[in-house]
């Protein structure tokens, strides 16, 4: 299935994990890839792997934190193809820090990159799809913007006012037949959640493997997620089928919160 040809796609955080998932997924169905991270190396393998599915691509250096990097990728996106279909939030970070240790700058560092990130990358876009009068746009918000755990305290609140934003954004944008929906994904594999295993283990006095598979335990599926299994999801809230689904906040979680 193609459903994105001549479609232009822009995805922050692509070099990794799921904005990487939806990278390549959107390359599968025919779009053109606009790949926007902060880690160069790893964003050209991703836009590698999109130009080996046919795609065109854009590989930028952008910091969803600072506004001019935003606007500069965006417009730079615009320059070569005077216009964006989709675009998908994915950049963030999750520490696994403990209320206590929570450090004021490490706050709002995590609230820069999955809050203000997210609204920067939204207001940079949302212009042009009123003016295209079409458009998706995707936020990668959390379970936790939803429910919460131990040492998510700066996490969950940025992922909350994610779904938050999306829906104001979902609001703005009915009126001209774009869409703006959030993703809530259950623990997915990728560098993030390896990253931080060891460390949240240890609070539960496991091993990072222990976790994993406790948290896998947990899920009434009896397993995490594949970053694919969110790209799917992505693909379809930008898609035909879903022009009328706008403004929501969907748990892929393998029915964690359900439970
Ligand atoms: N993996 C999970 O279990 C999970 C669960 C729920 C929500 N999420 C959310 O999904 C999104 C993707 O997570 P992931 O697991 O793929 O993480 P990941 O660490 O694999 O990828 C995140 C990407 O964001 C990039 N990034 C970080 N700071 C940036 C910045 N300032 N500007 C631009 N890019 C930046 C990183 O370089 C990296 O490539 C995140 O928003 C995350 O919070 C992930």
């Amino acid at each position: 299935m193609k459903r994105f040809v001549d479609q232009v796609a822009v995805i922050t955080g692509a070099a990794s994990g799921i904005g990487e998932a939806c990278a390549i997924r959107f390359a599968e169905e025919g779009a053109k890839i606009a790949c926007l991270d902060v880690t160069a190396a790893a964003n050209e393998a991703t836009a590698v792997s999109c130009r080996n599915l046919g795609a065109e691509t854009l590989t930028l250096h952008c910091d969803v934190t600072d506004e001019v990097s935003v606007k500069t990728a965006v417009a730079a996106v615009m320059g070569k193809w005077g216009r964006i279909d989709v675009l998908v939030a994915s950049a963030g970070i999750y520490t696994g820090s403990m209320l206590t240790e929570v450090s004021l700058p490490q706050w709002q560092r995590t609230i820069d990159i999955n809050l203000t990130g997210v609204f920067l990358t939204n207001q940079a876009v949302v212009p042009i799809m009123i003016e295209q009068r079409r458009g998706s746009i995707i936020n990668l918000s959390s379970m936790a913007g939803k429910t919460s755990w131990i040492a998510s305290a700066e996490y969950s609140a940025s992922k909350s006012g994610v779904i938050g934003l999306t829906r104001s954004v979902a609001m703005e944008l009915a009126p001209y037949g774009a869409t703006a929906n959030a993703v809530c994904p259950g623990n997915t594999l990728t560098n993030m959640v390896r990253g931080v295993a060891d460390k949240i283990g240890r609070l539960n006095d496991m091993t990072g493997e222990e976790w994993l598979q406790m948290r896998a335990n947990d899920c009434p599926m009896q397993r995490l997620a594949e970053p694919w299994e969110m790209a799917g999801v992505v693909a379809f809230l930008a898609s035909n089928d879903s022009r009328y689904l706008t403004g929501q906040a969907i748990e892929v979680d393998g029915g964690m919160i359900m439970s």
